[in-house]
Protein backbone atom coordinates (compact mmCIF):
# COMPACT_ATOMS: atom_id res chain seq x y z
CA UNK A 1 0.00 0.00 0.00
CA UNK A 2 1.10 3.19 -1.05
CA UNK A 3 -0.32 6.86 0.73
CA UNK A 4 -0.04 9.90 -0.74
CA UNK A 5 -0.88 13.64 0.42
CA UNK A 6 -1.66 14.99 3.54
CA UNK A 7 -3.76 12.89 4.97
CA UNK A 8 -6.34 13.78 7.70
CA UNK A 9 -5.24 17.71 7.17
CA UNK A 10 -6.30 17.44 3.30
CA UNK A 11 -9.67 16.30 4.33
CA UNK A 12 -10.54 19.39 5.16
CA UNK A 13 -9.63 22.82 3.07
CA UNK A 14 -10.74 26.09 2.98
CA UNK A 15 -7.62 27.68 1.39
CA UNK A 16 -6.59 28.71 -2.04
CA UNK A 17 -8.22 27.26 -5.02
CA UNK A 18 -6.78 26.61 -7.88
CA UNK A 19 -8.23 29.21 -10.83
CA UNK A 20 -5.20 28.48 -12.93
CA UNK A 21 -6.25 25.06 -13.26
CA UNK A 22 -2.96 23.12 -13.10
CA UNK A 23 -5.04 20.40 -13.15
CA UNK A 24 -6.51 20.83 -16.85
CA UNK A 25 -9.64 19.49 -17.57
CA UNK A 26 -11.74 19.62 -14.57
CA UNK A 27 -13.24 16.27 -14.96
CA UNK A 28 -11.21 13.72 -12.33
CA UNK A 29 -11.67 10.87 -14.37
CA UNK A 30 -9.60 12.68 -17.33
CA UNK A 31 -6.77 14.17 -15.08
CA UNK A 32 -6.65 10.54 -13.60
CA UNK A 33 -6.68 8.62 -16.57
CA UNK A 34 -4.21 10.28 -18.16
CA UNK A 35 -1.29 10.32 -15.29
CA UNK A 36 -2.22 6.40 -15.10
CA UNK A 37 -1.56 6.09 -18.40
CA UNK A 38 2.01 6.99 -17.89
CA UNK A 39 2.67 3.75 -15.95
CA UNK A 40 0.73 1.46 -17.97
CA UNK A 41 2.84 2.97 -20.91
CA UNK A 42 6.11 1.91 -19.23
CA UNK A 43 4.80 -1.54 -18.65
CA UNK A 44 3.23 -1.67 -22.48
CA UNK A 45 3.41 1.45 -24.47
CA UNK A 46 -0.84 2.28 -25.22
CA UNK A 47 -2.50 -0.61 -22.30
CA UNK A 48 -5.58 1.03 -21.35
CA UNK A 49 -5.84 1.51 -17.47
CA UNK A 50 -9.63 0.60 -17.37
CA UNK A 51 -10.86 3.17 -15.26
CA UNK A 52 -13.85 3.72 -13.35
CA UNK A 53 -15.95 5.07 -10.54
CA UNK A 54 -15.85 2.68 -7.82
CA UNK A 55 -17.93 2.19 -4.64
CA UNK A 56 -14.58 0.95 -3.05
CA UNK A 57 -12.69 4.33 -3.36
CA UNK A 58 -13.75 7.50 -5.77
CA UNK A 59 -12.10 5.49 -8.80
CA UNK A 60 -10.77 1.56 -10.03
CA UNK A 61 -8.48 0.98 -12.34
CA UNK A 62 -8.57 -2.43 -13.37
CA UNK A 63 -6.26 -2.24 -15.95
CA UNK A 64 -3.70 -4.65 -14.49
CA UNK A 65 -5.69 -7.63 -14.83
CA UNK A 66 -5.87 -7.86 -18.54
CA UNK A 67 -1.97 -6.38 -18.85
CA UNK A 68 -0.57 -9.39 -16.72
CA UNK A 69 -2.31 -11.82 -18.75
CA UNK A 70 -0.46 -10.22 -21.86
CA UNK A 71 2.56 -10.31 -19.90
CA UNK A 72 2.31 -13.85 -18.37
CA UNK A 73 3.10 -12.04 -14.68
CA UNK A 74 0.74 -12.15 -11.95
CA UNK A 75 -1.50 -8.93 -11.77
CA UNK A 76 -1.19 -7.80 -8.63
CA UNK A 77 2.83 -7.22 -9.26
CA UNK A 78 1.54 -5.52 -12.47
CA UNK A 79 -0.45 -3.72 -10.72
CA UNK A 80 2.38 -2.78 -8.23
CA UNK A 81 4.48 -1.63 -10.93
CA UNK A 82 2.15 0.41 -12.20
CA UNK A 83 1.73 2.33 -8.97
CA UNK A 84 5.20 2.64 -8.57
CA UNK A 85 5.52 4.35 -12.10
CA UNK A 86 2.98 6.76 -11.53
CA UNK A 87 2.88 10.46 -9.49
CA UNK A 88 -0.56 11.21 -8.49
CA UNK A 89 0.52 12.67 -5.33
CA UNK A 90 -1.24 15.49 -5.69
CA UNK A 91 -4.68 13.85 -6.78
CA UNK A 92 -5.29 11.17 -4.38
CA UNK A 93 -4.94 10.96 -0.30
CA UNK A 94 -4.72 6.83 -0.82
CA UNK A 95 -3.38 4.52 -3.50
CA UNK A 96 -3.91 1.00 -2.88
CA UNK A 97 -3.42 -2.46 -5.24
CA UNK A 98 -7.07 -4.56 -3.80
CA UNK A 99 -7.98 -8.30 -4.56
CA UNK A 100 -6.14 -10.19 -7.55
CA UNK A 101 -4.56 -6.73 -8.66
CA UNK A 102 -7.07 -3.77 -8.73
CA UNK A 103 -5.67 0.08 -8.38
CA UNK A 104 -8.28 1.56 -5.29
CA UNK A 105 -7.86 5.96 -5.73
CA UNK A 106 -9.18 8.37 -3.33
CA UNK A 107 -9.24 11.44 -4.58
CA UNK A 108 -7.99 14.34 -2.27
CA UNK A 109 -10.10 16.83 -0.89
CA UNK A 110 -7.52 20.00 -1.92
CA UNK A 111 -7.70 18.21 -5.55
CA UNK A 112 -11.78 17.85 -5.57
CA UNK A 113 -12.04 21.30 -4.25
CA UNK A 114 -9.91 23.28 -6.96
CA UNK A 115 -11.38 21.26 -9.44
CA UNK A 116 -14.60 22.01 -8.62
CA UNK A 117 -13.89 25.83 -8.31
CA UNK A 118 -12.07 25.74 -12.13
CA UNK A 119 -15.37 24.63 -13.02
CA UNK A 120 -17.49 26.93 -11.56
CA UNK A 121 -15.90 29.66 -12.46
CA UNK A 122 -16.12 28.59 -16.03
CA UNK A 123 -18.99 29.66 -17.93
CA UNK A 124 -19.01 25.88 -19.92
CA UNK A 125 -18.82 24.24 -16.73
CA UNK A 126 -15.75 22.69 -17.77
CA UNK A 127 -17.43 20.80 -20.93
CA UNK A 128 -14.42 20.93 -23.24
CA UNK A 129 -14.59 22.36 -26.37
CA UNK A 130 -13.67 19.82 -29.65
CA UNK A 131 -9.81 19.54 -30.48
CA UNK A 132 -10.55 19.59 -34.10
CA UNK A 133 -14.18 21.60 -34.65
CA UNK A 134 -16.38 19.86 -37.80
CA UNK A 135 -19.38 20.51 -39.45
CA UNK A 136 -21.56 18.22 -39.07
CA UNK A 137 -25.36 18.39 -41.15
CA UNK A 138 -27.81 16.50 -39.42
CA UNK A 139 -30.66 15.16 -40.81
CA UNK A 140 -33.48 15.27 -38.57
CA UNK A 141 -37.32 15.13 -37.91
CA UNK A 142 -38.32 14.83 -41.79
CA UNK A 143 -42.08 14.18 -41.70
CA UNK A 144 -43.92 14.34 -44.55
CA UNK A 145 -46.33 16.58 -46.80
CA UNK A 146 -49.97 16.22 -46.43
CA UNK A 147 -49.39 13.61 -43.34
CA UNK A 148 -49.68 14.41 -39.80
CA UNK A 149 -46.66 14.32 -37.25
CA UNK A 150 -46.29 11.07 -35.79
CA UNK A 151 -44.53 9.61 -32.43
CA UNK A 152 -41.74 8.25 -35.33
CA UNK A 153 -41.42 12.19 -36.26
CA UNK A 154 -41.41 12.97 -32.43
CA UNK A 155 -38.88 10.55 -31.57
CA UNK A 156 -36.30 11.80 -34.44
CA UNK A 157 -37.10 16.00 -34.10
CA UNK A 158 -36.14 15.20 -30.15
CA UNK A 159 -33.41 13.25 -30.36
CA UNK A 160 -31.80 15.15 -33.35
CA UNK A 161 -32.81 18.50 -31.94
CA UNK A 162 -30.49 17.71 -28.74
CA UNK A 163 -27.50 16.33 -30.78
CA UNK A 164 -27.71 19.79 -32.21
CA UNK A 165 -27.51 21.24 -29.32
CA UNK A 166 -24.89 19.51 -27.59
CA UNK A 167 -23.26 19.38 -31.28
CA UNK A 168 -22.92 23.13 -31.34
CA UNK A 169 -21.98 23.30 -27.36
CA UNK A 170 -18.80 21.77 -28.20
CA UNK A 171 -17.91 23.98 -30.52
CA UNK A 172 -18.83 22.07 -33.84
CA UNK A 173 -20.48 23.81 -36.69
CA UNK A 174 -24.13 22.26 -36.86
CA UNK A 175 -25.81 22.01 -40.37
CA UNK A 176 -29.32 21.23 -39.44
CA UNK A 177 -31.64 19.74 -42.79
CA UNK A 178 -35.46 18.72 -42.61
CA UNK A 179 -35.32 16.49 -45.08
CA UNK A 180 -39.04 16.69 -45.46
CA UNK A 181 -41.17 14.37 -48.17
CA UNK A 182 -42.39 16.46 -50.53
CA UNK A 183 -42.20 15.09 -53.62
CA UNK A 184 -42.94 11.57 -55.57
CA UNK A 185 -45.79 10.12 -56.82
CA UNK A 186 -48.58 10.35 -54.30
CA UNK A 187 -48.78 13.81 -54.97
CA UNK A 188 -50.44 13.38 -57.97
CA UNK A 189 -53.46 12.26 -56.10
CA UNK A 190 -52.81 14.55 -53.51
CA UNK A 191 -52.76 17.68 -56.32
CA UNK A 192 -55.92 15.71 -58.17
CA UNK A 193 -57.99 15.92 -54.53
CA UNK A 194 -57.08 19.15 -53.71
CA UNK A 195 -58.80 20.13 -56.91
CA UNK A 196 -61.85 18.28 -56.76
CA UNK A 197 -62.24 19.79 -53.27
CA UNK A 198 -62.17 23.25 -54.98
CA UNK A 199 -61.72 27.10 -53.45
CA UNK A 200 -62.99 26.11 -50.08
CA UNK A 201 -60.05 23.01 -49.66
CA UNK A 202 -57.30 25.10 -48.81
CA UNK A 203 -59.44 26.69 -45.68
CA UNK A 204 -60.71 23.20 -44.46
CA UNK A 205 -56.98 22.13 -45.31
CA UNK A 206 -55.80 24.59 -42.38
CA UNK A 207 -58.23 23.20 -39.53
CA UNK A 208 -55.12 20.88 -39.90
CA UNK A 209 -56.52 17.42 -40.07
CA UNK A 210 -54.01 16.70 -42.66
CA UNK A 211 -54.31 12.92 -42.41
CA UNK A 212 -58.07 13.08 -43.51
CA UNK A 213 -57.15 14.76 -46.70
CA UNK A 214 -54.59 12.49 -47.09
CA UNK A 215 -57.06 9.46 -46.79
CA UNK A 216 -59.73 10.79 -49.11
CA UNK A 217 -56.82 11.23 -51.96
CA UNK A 218 -55.77 7.73 -51.13
CA UNK A 219 -59.41 6.02 -51.40
CA UNK A 220 -60.33 7.70 -54.60
CA UNK A 221 -57.04 6.50 -56.00
CA UNK A 222 -57.88 3.34 -54.95
CA UNK A 223 -61.61 3.34 -55.91
CA UNK A 224 -61.74 5.68 -58.93
CA UNK A 225 -60.83 4.39 -61.89
CA UNK A 226 -60.70 8.15 -63.83
CA UNK A 227 -59.15 9.40 -60.38
CA UNK A 228 -56.21 6.96 -61.29
CA UNK A 229 -55.53 8.04 -64.24
CA UNK A 230 -55.65 11.79 -63.67
CA UNK A 231 -53.32 11.28 -60.71
CA UNK A 232 -51.02 9.71 -63.18
CA UNK A 233 -51.02 12.79 -65.32
CA UNK A 234 -50.68 14.55 -62.49
CA UNK A 235 -47.67 12.90 -61.53
CA UNK A 236 -46.26 13.88 -65.21
CA UNK A 237 -47.49 17.45 -65.00
CA UNK A 238 -45.16 17.76 -61.48
CA UNK A 239 -42.37 16.04 -62.71
CA UNK A 240 -42.09 18.46 -65.87
CA UNK A 241 -42.30 21.31 -63.71
CA UNK A 242 -45.93 22.41 -64.89
CA UNK A 243 -46.94 26.09 -63.53
CA UNK A 244 -50.18 25.53 -62.73
CA UNK A 245 -49.33 22.15 -61.28
CA UNK A 246 -46.62 23.45 -58.98
CA UNK A 247 -48.48 25.89 -57.75
CA UNK A 248 -50.96 23.38 -56.07
CA UNK A 249 -48.44 21.73 -54.78
CA UNK A 250 -47.18 24.86 -52.70
CA UNK A 251 -50.53 24.88 -51.19
CA UNK A 252 -50.05 21.62 -50.04
CA UNK A 253 -46.26 22.41 -49.21
CA UNK A 254 -47.19 25.45 -47.02
CA UNK A 255 -49.86 24.19 -45.32
CA UNK A 256 -48.11 20.76 -44.14
CA UNK A 257 -45.18 23.27 -42.98
CA UNK A 258 -47.28 25.54 -41.30
CA UNK A 259 -48.76 22.31 -39.29
CA UNK A 260 -45.03 20.96 -38.69
CA UNK A 261 -44.09 24.81 -37.30
CA UNK A 262 -47.01 24.52 -34.63
CA UNK A 263 -45.53 21.06 -33.60
CA UNK A 264 -41.98 22.80 -33.43
CA UNK A 265 -43.23 25.64 -31.44
CA UNK A 266 -44.98 23.44 -29.09
CA UNK A 267 -41.85 21.19 -28.68
CA UNK A 268 -39.66 24.02 -28.43
CA UNK A 269 -36.78 22.60 -30.63
CA UNK A 270 -34.73 25.08 -33.04
CA UNK A 271 -36.04 23.84 -36.72
CA UNK A 272 -37.35 26.42 -38.83
CA UNK A 273 -38.51 26.78 -41.95
CA UNK A 274 -34.77 28.05 -42.95
CA UNK A 275 -33.82 24.40 -42.44
CA UNK A 276 -36.33 22.79 -44.85
CA UNK A 277 -34.47 20.93 -47.63
CA UNK A 278 -37.20 18.84 -48.76
CA UNK A 279 -36.69 16.00 -51.55
CA UNK A 280 -37.98 18.32 -54.40
CA UNK A 281 -34.97 20.04 -53.40
CA UNK A 282 -32.92 17.21 -54.98
CA UNK A 283 -35.41 17.07 -57.91
CA UNK A 284 -32.96 18.76 -60.03
CA UNK A 285 -29.82 16.94 -59.46
CA UNK A 286 -31.54 13.07 -59.47
CA UNK A 287 -30.98 12.29 -63.60
CA UNK A 288 -26.59 13.71 -63.37
CA UNK A 289 -26.94 11.26 -60.28
CA UNK A 290 -28.50 8.27 -62.60
CA UNK A 291 -25.47 9.63 -64.96
CA UNK A 292 -22.74 10.16 -63.02
CA UNK A 293 -23.19 6.00 -61.78
CA UNK A 294 -23.76 5.19 -65.39
CA UNK A 295 -20.20 6.71 -65.93
CA UNK A 296 -18.82 5.04 -63.23
CA UNK A 297 -19.93 1.48 -64.51
CA UNK A 298 -21.90 1.16 -61.22
CA UNK A 299 -25.32 0.87 -62.44
CA UNK A 300 -27.22 -2.42 -63.81
CA UNK A 301 -30.37 -2.90 -65.27
CA UNK A 302 -32.92 -5.55 -63.12
CA UNK A 303 -36.38 -6.09 -64.13
CA UNK A 304 -36.71 -2.79 -66.18
CA UNK A 305 -35.35 -0.32 -63.17
CA UNK A 306 -31.76 0.94 -63.47
CA UNK A 307 -29.58 -0.40 -59.71
CA UNK A 308 -26.67 -0.40 -58.16
CA UNK A 309 -25.63 -4.03 -56.44
CA UNK A 310 -23.39 -3.12 -53.18
CA UNK A 311 -21.56 -5.46 -51.91
CA UNK A 312 -22.78 -7.17 -49.02
CA UNK A 313 -26.49 -7.01 -49.14
CA UNK A 314 -28.73 -9.67 -49.78
CA UNK A 315 -32.02 -10.91 -49.16
CA UNK A 316 -33.17 -13.45 -46.89
CA UNK A 317 -32.64 -15.79 -50.44
CA UNK A 318 -28.98 -14.79 -50.33
CA UNK A 319 -29.29 -12.97 -53.65
CA UNK A 320 -27.97 -9.53 -54.31
CA UNK A 321 -30.04 -6.52 -53.13
CA UNK A 322 -30.15 -3.24 -55.47
CA UNK A 323 -30.80 0.19 -54.62
CA UNK A 324 -33.10 0.89 -56.92
CA UNK A 325 -31.78 4.46 -58.21
CA UNK A 326 -34.79 4.71 -61.09
CA UNK A 327 -37.98 3.11 -61.41
CA UNK A 328 -38.56 0.73 -65.04
CA UNK A 329 -41.30 4.01 -65.19
CA UNK A 330 -38.22 6.24 -65.27
CA UNK A 331 -39.36 7.64 -62.02
CA UNK A 332 -37.24 8.31 -59.58
CA UNK A 333 -37.51 7.04 -55.97
CA UNK A 334 -36.93 7.98 -52.04
CA UNK A 335 -32.98 6.26 -52.89
CA UNK A 336 -31.71 8.59 -55.84
CA UNK A 337 -33.16 11.31 -53.33
CA UNK A 338 -31.17 10.26 -51.14
CA UNK A 339 -27.89 9.86 -52.91
CA UNK A 340 -28.49 13.73 -54.40
CA UNK A 341 -28.33 14.46 -50.58
CA UNK A 342 -24.54 13.05 -49.19
CA UNK A 343 -23.84 14.58 -52.76
CA UNK A 344 -24.56 17.84 -51.84
CA UNK A 345 -24.15 17.72 -48.45
CA UNK A 346 -20.45 16.65 -48.78
CA UNK A 347 -20.06 18.94 -52.07
CA UNK A 348 -21.93 21.73 -51.30
CA UNK A 349 -22.06 21.81 -47.78
CA UNK A 350 -18.34 20.78 -46.96
CA UNK A 351 -20.14 18.69 -44.76
CA UNK A 352 -17.26 15.91 -42.66
CA UNK A 353 -20.03 14.22 -40.97
CA UNK A 354 -23.50 13.36 -41.98
CA UNK A 355 -26.33 12.25 -38.88
CA UNK A 356 -29.27 10.54 -39.74
CA UNK A 357 -31.70 10.72 -37.19
CA UNK A 358 -33.90 7.75 -38.53
CA UNK A 359 -36.01 4.82 -37.28
CA UNK A 360 -34.12 2.03 -37.49
CA UNK A 361 -36.77 0.66 -39.92
CA UNK A 362 -34.47 2.32 -42.45
CA UNK A 363 -31.57 1.08 -41.52
CA UNK A 364 -30.59 -1.23 -44.51
CA UNK A 365 -32.01 1.77 -46.71
CA UNK A 366 -29.12 3.97 -45.91
CA UNK A 367 -26.65 1.55 -45.04
CA UNK A 368 -27.10 0.51 -48.87
CA UNK A 369 -26.98 4.71 -49.93
CA UNK A 370 -23.69 4.87 -47.83
CA UNK A 371 -22.01 2.11 -49.62
CA UNK A 372 -23.15 3.04 -53.37
CA UNK A 373 -22.45 6.78 -52.17
CA UNK A 374 -18.73 5.39 -51.50
CA UNK A 375 -18.63 3.15 -54.46
CA UNK A 376 -19.24 6.33 -56.31
CA UNK A 377 -17.12 8.74 -54.89
CA UNK A 378 -19.56 10.87 -53.48
CA UNK A 379 -18.60 10.12 -49.22
CA UNK A 380 -14.66 10.46 -49.50
CA UNK A 381 -12.57 9.18 -46.74
CA UNK A 382 -12.79 11.45 -43.59
CA UNK A 383 -16.61 12.43 -43.86
CA UNK A 384 -18.86 9.95 -41.93
CA UNK A 385 -22.36 9.61 -42.35
CA UNK A 386 -23.55 7.83 -40.08
CA UNK A 387 -27.01 6.34 -39.10
CA UNK A 388 -28.55 7.58 -35.62
CA UNK A 389 -31.15 4.97 -35.10
CA UNK A 390 -34.00 4.49 -33.08
CA UNK A 391 -36.40 2.19 -31.69
CA UNK A 392 -40.66 2.60 -31.61
CA UNK A 393 -42.97 4.27 -29.11
CA UNK A 394 -44.89 1.39 -28.30
CA UNK A 395 -48.91 1.69 -26.55
CA UNK A 396 -49.26 -0.07 -22.81
CA UNK A 397 -50.03 -2.99 -24.60
CA UNK A 398 -46.64 -3.04 -26.03
CA UNK A 399 -47.27 -2.91 -29.90
CA UNK A 400 -46.60 0.35 -31.92
CA UNK A 401 -48.58 3.24 -30.31
CA UNK A 402 -52.00 3.74 -32.33
CA UNK A 403 -55.15 5.36 -30.94
CA UNK A 404 -57.60 3.95 -29.85
CA UNK A 405 -59.10 3.55 -33.20
CA UNK A 406 -56.29 2.23 -34.53
CA UNK A 407 -54.66 5.48 -36.81
CA UNK A 408 -51.12 6.48 -35.76
CA UNK A 409 -51.42 9.01 -32.57
CA UNK A 410 -51.06 12.46 -33.77
CA UNK A 411 -48.12 14.39 -31.84
CA UNK A 412 -50.48 17.62 -32.31
CA UNK A 413 -52.69 16.22 -29.91
CA UNK A 414 -50.15 14.92 -27.72
CA UNK A 415 -48.39 17.32 -27.00
CA UNK A 416 -51.64 19.20 -26.09
CA UNK A 417 -52.61 16.75 -23.97
CA UNK A 418 -49.05 16.58 -21.84
CA UNK A 419 -49.94 19.93 -21.26
CA UNK A 420 -53.30 19.56 -19.91
CA UNK A 421 -51.94 16.09 -17.83
CA UNK A 422 -48.92 18.66 -16.46
CA UNK A 423 -51.30 21.34 -15.44
CA UNK A 424 -53.42 18.71 -13.68
CA UNK A 425 -50.72 17.04 -12.18
CA UNK A 426 -49.47 20.47 -10.71
CA UNK A 427 -52.61 21.81 -9.39
CA UNK A 428 -52.80 18.69 -7.17
CA UNK A 429 -49.54 20.13 -5.55
CA UNK A 430 -48.71 23.01 -3.56
CA UNK A 431 -47.47 26.29 -5.57
CA UNK A 432 -46.62 30.07 -4.32
CA UNK A 433 -46.87 30.48 -8.72
CA UNK A 434 -49.33 33.27 -10.01
CA UNK A 435 -52.07 31.45 -12.76
CA UNK A 436 -50.20 32.83 -15.56
CA UNK A 437 -46.92 31.52 -14.41
CA UNK A 438 -48.72 28.18 -13.61
CA UNK A 439 -49.98 27.54 -17.74
CA UNK A 440 -46.64 28.56 -18.43
CA UNK A 441 -44.70 26.00 -16.24
CA UNK A 442 -47.53 23.15 -17.01
CA UNK A 443 -46.00 24.00 -20.97
CA UNK A 444 -42.18 23.76 -19.86
CA UNK A 445 -43.27 20.23 -17.38
CA UNK A 446 -45.62 18.87 -19.89
CA UNK A 447 -43.57 18.60 -22.97
CA UNK A 448 -40.15 18.52 -20.83
CA UNK A 449 -42.04 15.20 -19.32
CA UNK A 450 -42.96 13.87 -23.13
CA UNK A 451 -39.17 14.72 -24.48
CA UNK A 452 -37.37 12.93 -21.05
CA UNK A 453 -39.12 9.80 -21.46
CA UNK A 454 -37.87 9.84 -25.31
CA UNK A 455 -34.38 10.77 -24.57
CA UNK A 456 -33.50 9.45 -21.53
CA UNK A 457 -34.35 6.04 -23.35
CA UNK A 458 -31.08 4.51 -25.04
CA UNK A 459 -32.19 5.64 -28.36
CA UNK A 460 -31.84 2.31 -29.98
CA UNK A 461 -34.67 0.66 -27.11
CA UNK A 462 -38.18 0.46 -27.98
CA UNK A 463 -40.04 2.48 -25.10
CA UNK A 464 -43.43 2.59 -23.58
CA UNK A 465 -45.52 5.76 -23.72
CA UNK A 466 -46.97 6.03 -20.38
CA UNK A 467 -48.24 9.25 -19.09
CA UNK A 468 -48.38 8.12 -15.71
CA UNK A 469 -44.37 7.12 -15.73
CA UNK A 470 -43.16 10.21 -17.62
CA UNK A 471 -45.52 12.82 -15.50
CA UNK A 472 -44.45 11.40 -12.09
CA UNK A 473 -42.26 13.94 -9.67
CA UNK A 474 -40.74 10.86 -8.61
CA UNK A 475 -38.20 8.80 -10.49
CA UNK A 476 -35.94 9.40 -14.23
CA UNK A 477 -38.49 12.04 -15.11
CA UNK A 478 -38.50 15.30 -16.49
CA UNK A 479 -40.29 16.55 -13.72
CA UNK A 480 -38.19 14.95 -11.57
CA UNK A 481 -35.33 17.01 -12.89
CA UNK A 482 -36.68 20.35 -13.26
CA UNK A 483 -38.14 19.95 -9.74
CA UNK A 484 -34.61 19.21 -7.91
CA UNK A 485 -33.64 22.43 -10.23
CA UNK A 486 -36.44 24.51 -9.04
CA UNK A 487 -35.81 23.13 -5.40
CA UNK A 488 -32.33 24.29 -5.39
CA UNK A 489 -33.51 27.93 -6.74
CA UNK A 490 -36.18 27.87 -3.48
CA UNK A 491 -33.16 27.72 -1.08
CA UNK A 492 -31.73 30.80 -2.63
CA UNK A 493 -35.12 32.64 -2.59
CA UNK A 494 -35.98 31.41 0.88
CA UNK A 495 -32.96 32.39 2.27
CA UNK A 496 -32.79 35.69 0.62
CA UNK A 497 -29.39 34.96 -0.39
CA UNK A 498 -27.61 35.38 -3.93
CA UNK A 499 -25.63 32.83 -5.65
CA UNK A 500 -22.29 33.10 -3.95
CA UNK A 501 -18.94 34.57 -5.99
CA UNK A 502 -18.48 31.09 -7.65
CA UNK A 503 -14.89 31.38 -7.03
CA UNK A 504 -15.20 31.38 -3.30
CA UNK A 505 -13.41 27.87 -1.94
CA UNK A 506 -15.67 24.87 -1.10
CA UNK A 507 -14.90 22.86 2.11
CA UNK A 508 -15.17 19.17 1.77
CA UNK A 509 -15.89 17.81 5.11
CA UNK A 510 -19.28 15.59 5.02
CA UNK A 511 -19.36 12.33 2.50
CA UNK A 512 -22.43 13.88 0.72
CA UNK A 513 -20.36 17.26 -0.27
CA UNK A 514 -17.82 14.88 -1.58
CA UNK A 515 -19.82 12.23 -3.39
CA UNK A 516 -21.97 15.76 -4.71
CA UNK A 517 -18.43 17.55 -5.74
CA UNK A 518 -17.47 14.10 -7.94
CA UNK A 519 -20.72 14.10 -9.38
CA UNK A 520 -20.91 17.85 -10.72
CA UNK A 521 -16.91 17.00 -12.18
CA UNK A 522 -18.43 14.37 -14.14
CA UNK A 523 -20.66 16.85 -16.28
CA UNK A 524 -17.75 17.03 -18.89
CA UNK A 525 -17.44 13.35 -19.17
CA UNK A 526 -20.84 12.64 -19.53
CA UNK A 527 -21.35 15.53 -22.34
CA UNK A 528 -18.93 13.64 -24.23
CA UNK A 529 -20.33 10.27 -23.64
CA UNK A 530 -23.37 11.19 -24.96
CA UNK A 531 -21.74 13.07 -28.34
CA UNK A 532 -19.65 9.64 -28.56
CA UNK A 533 -22.86 7.06 -28.49
CA UNK A 534 -24.87 10.24 -30.36
CA UNK A 535 -27.19 9.14 -27.55
CA UNK A 536 -28.71 11.93 -25.05
CA UNK A 537 -29.33 9.39 -22.67
CA UNK A 538 -26.04 9.31 -21.30
CA UNK A 539 -26.65 12.71 -20.32
CA UNK A 540 -29.83 12.15 -19.43
CA UNK A 541 -28.59 9.05 -16.71
CA UNK A 542 -25.76 12.02 -15.69
CA UNK A 543 -28.67 14.54 -14.66
CA UNK A 544 -30.72 12.06 -13.22
CA UNK A 545 -27.98 10.84 -10.70
CA UNK A 546 -26.92 14.77 -9.76
CA UNK A 547 -30.24 15.47 -8.66
CA UNK A 548 -30.26 12.07 -7.09
CA UNK A 549 -27.04 13.13 -5.61
CA UNK A 550 -28.11 16.46 -4.75
CA UNK A 551 -31.09 15.00 -3.00
CA UNK A 552 -29.03 12.90 -0.33
CA UNK A 553 -26.67 15.70 -0.11
CA UNK A 554 -29.39 18.18 1.00
CA UNK A 555 -31.03 16.02 3.28
CA UNK A 556 -27.95 15.66 5.53
CA UNK A 557 -26.34 18.71 4.72
CA UNK A 558 -28.51 22.08 5.76
CA UNK A 559 -27.41 24.62 3.78
CA UNK A 560 -28.82 27.74 4.60
CA UNK A 561 -28.73 26.78 8.71
CA UNK A 562 -25.02 25.07 8.15
CA UNK A 563 -23.18 25.17 11.01
CA UNK A 564 -20.72 27.87 10.39
CA UNK A 565 -20.22 30.97 7.41
CA UNK A 566 -18.00 29.42 5.31
CA UNK A 567 -19.85 26.02 5.14
CA UNK A 568 -23.05 27.65 4.36
CA UNK A 569 -20.67 29.64 1.68
CA UNK A 570 -19.63 26.61 0.38
CA UNK A 571 -22.51 24.76 0.60
CA UNK A 572 -24.03 27.73 -1.70
CA UNK A 573 -21.82 27.14 -4.24
CA UNK A 574 -22.10 23.52 -4.28
CA UNK A 575 -25.99 24.13 -4.07
CA UNK A 576 -25.84 26.79 -7.29
CA UNK A 577 -23.33 25.00 -9.23
CA UNK A 578 -25.70 21.97 -8.86
CA UNK A 579 -28.68 24.08 -10.43
CA UNK A 580 -26.68 25.73 -13.07
CA UNK A 581 -25.45 22.17 -14.45
CA UNK A 582 -28.75 21.01 -14.18
CA UNK A 583 -30.18 23.91 -16.04
CA UNK A 584 -27.74 23.58 -19.09
CA UNK A 585 -27.80 19.99 -18.93
CA UNK A 586 -31.39 20.11 -19.37
CA UNK A 587 -30.78 22.88 -21.95
CA UNK A 588 -28.85 20.46 -23.83
CA UNK A 589 -31.82 18.01 -23.95
CA UNK A 590 -33.83 20.91 -25.27
CA UNK A 591 -35.58 20.68 -22.05
CA UNK A 592 -36.64 23.66 -19.81
CA UNK A 593 -35.79 24.31 -16.23
CA UNK A 594 -38.67 26.64 -14.74
CA UNK A 595 -36.70 28.80 -11.47
CA UNK A 596 -39.95 27.86 -9.64
CA UNK A 597 -42.70 25.10 -9.64
N1 LIG B 1 -39.65 11.32 -44.51
C1 LIG B 1 -39.05 10.15 -43.97
C2 LIG B 1 -40.04 9.40 -43.09
O1 LIG B 1 -41.06 9.94 -42.68
C3 LIG B 1 -37.82 10.45 -43.15
C4 LIG B 1 -36.67 11.07 -43.90
C5 LIG B 1 -35.35 10.68 -43.32
N2 LIG B 1 -34.21 11.27 -43.98
C6 LIG B 1 -33.63 10.81 -45.10
N3 LIG B 1 -32.61 11.46 -45.58
N4 LIG B 1 -34.05 9.72 -45.67
O2 LIG B 1 -39.80 8.24 -42.78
Amino acid sequence: MWVAGGGEASRIFGSTPNPAREWGMPDPKSVLAERLQVGFDRLEPGADPVLRASDRADFQANGALALAKRLGRSPREVAEAVVAQVDVADLCDLVEVSGPGFINLTLSAPFLASQLSAMAVDGRLGVEQAVEPQRVVVDYSGPNVAKEMHVGHLRSTVIGDSICRILDFVGHQVIRENHVGDWGTPFGMLIEHLIDLGEGAVEELSVGDLDAFYRQARESFDTDQTFRERSRRRVVLLQSGDEETLALWRILVAESVRHYDAVYEKLGVLLTDDDIVGESFYNPMLAGVVEDLRGTGLLEESDGAQCVFPPGFENRNGEPLPLIVQKSDEGYGYAATDLAAVRDRVERLGASRILYVVGSPQSQHLQMVFAVAHMAGWLPEGVDAVHVAFGSVLGPDNKMFKSRSGESVKLDALLDEAVERAATAMAERESDMQAVDRAAAARTLGIGAVKYADLSTERHRDYVFDWDRMLAFEGNTGPYLQYAHARIRSIFRRGNVTAPDPAVPVTLVDPDERSLVLQLLGFGEAVAASLQATSPSKLSAYLFDLASVFTSFYENCPVLRAPDDETRRSRLVLSDLSARVLAVGLGLLGIGAPERM
